[in-house]
């Protein structure tokens, strides 16, 4: 609900739990006054307190009145240049050279429904959502900029997003477009990011905010394996039940930065938005720029509602996935099994072997093309290899199918070998600087998808590989941080743009795929986890959330992610023992009840496993399939945090609460093991409850004193419970 108090120039915005407001002050400075747990109404300004402050100027129509200082005052999205010295929000650079802006209030509009953003990726909805856009203007630099706001009261989700209109004569460069400023009036807070390196995606950390600026971002062109754009603040006592936590997350898949900034009135400031390094965008007259948008959810009670309220918003109001509604078959992919050692033979004995366990999808992973046989070449050239693939892609998937399985494709569009004769025809395709030697990484060199010529020939190599066969999948992968940032197709002055530009043609290529494949399912993947983030999402409704199969990592990995991102978006194989990535052997039960917990499949030499195996592995299989709506519809509980305790759980549960999966891994197994009572959360109290088909457990008991698990034996061991409400 949006209430707007015309006297006193005041906003409020009213979700479930939380309450939002700003006001527009005798200035026509758009002051924060509130982000918290949801009030009746009332005006909040009466918290803002002016001083007579040294060294924090005043502005000039003020007078002579010292008390009144942008420096001090809590602002809904700050400038530059005038007066306020923390961070900014917005940084133009005029003609004349000046940096600087001083946005004052000129109006609103607000309607039902929800704001949509050109060529960016956003929530979407109808009659659930409400839009405000209140309307700033800098006189002297002719910009007008316009705070968008959405709000989902249901989920306590309101998004945010600016544009930044030139009204002027002359051009403007924008140096700073920040998505989302956030102030509060208290220094006391602690921010958790979300850190990591590939293969070791979204560990979180937390700190308290020291005095200064603090932050993650990426420069790598990709939202990146090292720091995520999701960030949390929170009160010093918040933990996963209790306390109060403000969530940002930004819909945006490049350069990206979150700062915080504790001031020294002791009060704390977070900016959010496209990193400012190498990035400059120029609006001539007339022209306006869109940021990317920017998710808040704070919640009163801890950070695990406020990681069910980003889930319920992602789950129906993000994800565009072709197959909501039905169930996703069990996929199983190649890669780990053959890397790229394959042929039509082998990947057909894979799926032989993957068909009668209850495996329904079948990816060709890298390796199919050109003369792809090891990562140092080929990518570009997007022709069927039929040294391999005698037939050509129709004749392999042809036979996947009459084994009753659907058949899925590994692509990297937005990459070029140099040995390969799409980088031999067109070397200025890929992203380089003049005069410099340009790093590679994996080999390979990024192409430069701010060119609309590029994507093009890009669009066109990749439709006709699926539309030359029965494809309801694609594996859009993206593995190495572009470097060497130059675009042949801009002036000097505007290379500031390639970054973003980049960014903006990834996600037009998504969208033409998406509307001519309506029926294709796309997985993102940047060397597993690297562009794990919201803006990929709304392209692609489930990521491979790591490079990393361990079980035992991606507890960890899954863990961190689903502090924002919900389970059925993160793609979660079973493979192979001893792992190939850290070389740990943990029991194929565990490493399902691990994948299972995500998009489940497998990613292993299927044909080589044993008849008991076999049989595990279509339990896993059955199982998935009878808890899907529960993994994939129903609210997620973290009931231990796997960095600190010696087990890790985590609990599905149905939203009518009649139903729960919960799951149990331990870790290294000792002598004489003390007994573990497992607290369940997110039950009925007033149920009873049948646990694996036994028994009547009063939901309040398991909730408050435990479930008791069995003792361990042998390391790594896991347990599901199947919880079923007992009727009355
Ligand atoms: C990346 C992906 C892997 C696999 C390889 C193929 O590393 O994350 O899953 O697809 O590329 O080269």
């Amino acid at each position: 609900m949006i209430v707007y108090d015309a006297a006193s120039r005041l906003f409020t915005l009213h979700t479930q739990n939380t309450t939002y407001q700003m006001k527009a002050d005798e200035y026509g400075v758009l002051l924060h006054t509130y982000y918290g747990p949801r009030l009746s109404g009332g005006d909040l300004s009466y918290l803002i307190r002016g001083a007579d402050r040294g060294f924090s100027p005043n502005p000039n129509e003020t007078g002579h009145c010292r008390t009144y200082s942008l420096d001090t005052l809590p602002q809904e999205y700050s400038t530059c240049g005038v007066g306020d010295f923390r961070l900014p929000s917005l940084e133009p650079e005029l003609t004349d050279g000046s940096h600087a802006c001083d946005l004052r209030y000129t109006g609103f509009e607000r309607w039902n429904g929800k704001y949509a953003l050109e060529g960016l990726p956003a929530f979407f909805g109808g009659a659930q959502w409400q839009t405000l856009v209140i309307f700033l203007e800098d006189a002297a630099a002719h910009l007008r900029v316009e705070l968008y706001y959405g709000v989902l009261e249901e989920h306590d989700l309101i998004t945010r997003a600016v544009r930044i209109l030139n009204r002027g004569k002359s051009s403007v460069r924008l140096r700073q477009a920040a998505s989302v400023c956030l102030d509060f009036q208290r220094g006391d807070l602690e921010m958790m990011t979300f850190n990591g390196r590939h293969a070791m995606e979204r560990c979180p950390s937390r700190a308290p905010l020291r005095p200064g600026v603090q932050g993650v971002g990426s420069i790598r062109g990709a939202s990146s394996h090292q720091h995520n754009p999701f960030v949390i603040l929170c009160e010093p006592a918040c933990g996963e039940d209790y306390g109060l936590c403000w969530g940002a997350m930004l819909l945006y898949s490049g350069n990206f930065q979150a700062q915080a900034e504790r001031s020294q009135f002791e009060d704390s400031r977070l900016v959010m938005g496209i990193n400012p390094y190498h990035f400059c965008y120029t609006l001539s007259p007339g022209e306006s720029f869109i940021t990317p948008e920017a998710a808040l959810i704070c919640s009163p009670c801890g950070f695990g509602q406020m990681s069910r309220q980003y889930h319920r918003a992602i789950r129906t109001h993000l994800l565009r996935d072709p197959m909501a509604g039905t169930q996703k078959p069990v996929l199983v992919n190649n890669w780990e099994a053959t890397y790229f050692d394959f042929d039509s033979e082998a990947l057909v004995r894979l799926a032989q072997a993957a068909a009668p366990l209850g495996i329904g999808l079948f990816v060709m992973d890298d390796g199919w093309f050109g003369r792809r046989d090891s990562d140092s070449s080929s990518l570009g050239d997007w022709q069927v290899n039929s040294e391999k693939l005698p037939g050509g892609l129709e004749a392999l998937v042809s036979r996947i199918k009459a084994l009753g399985m659907k058949f899925g494709i590994w692509v990297e569009p937005e990459m070029v070998n140099e040995d390969s004769a799409l980088y031999q025809a067109h070397p200025d395709w890929a992203l380089k600087i003049p005069g410099r030697p340009c790093a590679r990484g994996r080999s390979q060199l990024v192409l430069d998808f701010s060119r609309q010529d590029v994507r093009e020939h890009i669009y066109g190599a990749l439709h006709a590989i699926l539309a030359s066969a029965d494809i309801t999948y694609v594996k859009w992968d993206m593995n190495r941080s572009l470097s060497d940032v130059w675009s042949a197709a801009l002036p000097p002055e505007r290379q500031g743009e390639v970054y973003h530009r980049y960014v903006l043609g990834v996600y037009e290529l998504l969208e033409r795929f998406r509307r001519d494949f309506p029926h294709v399912l796309i997985e993102g993947c940047s060397g597993g986890g690297g562009r794990f983030d919201a803006g990929m999402l709304y392209y692609t409704p489930q990521i491979w959330c790591s490079d990393n199969t361990d079980a035992i990592d991606r507890l960890r990995i899954q863990y961190g992610t689903s502090f924002c991102y919900p389970p059925c978006t993160m793609g979660a194989h079973v493979s192979a023992v001893p792992n190939d990535q850290n070389g740990r052997v943990t029991p194929l039960e565990t490493r399902g009840i691990a994948a299972m917990s995500g998009a489940f499949g497998y990613e292993m030499d299927l044909s080589q496993t044993t008849p008991q195996d076999r049989a595990v592995i279509q339990k896993q299989t059955a199982d998935y399939r009878a808890y899907y709506s529960l993994i994939h519809q129903g609210d997620y509980y973290r009931l231990s945090d796997p960095f600190r305790d010696p087990l890790t759980a985590w609990a599905h549960v149905s939203q009518d609460k009649r139903e729960a999966l919960v799951s149990a891994v331990y870790g290294t197994v000792h002598a004489a093991p003390p007994f573990t009572a497992l607290k369940l959360k997110g039950l009925d109290p007033a149920q009873h409850y049948q646990i694996n088909g036994a028994g009547s457990w009063p939901g309040d008991a398991l909730m408050q004193a435990g479930y008791p698990l069995p003792l361990p034996w042998g390391d790594y061991q896991a347990f599901q419970l199947h919880l079923c409400a007992i009727e009355e």
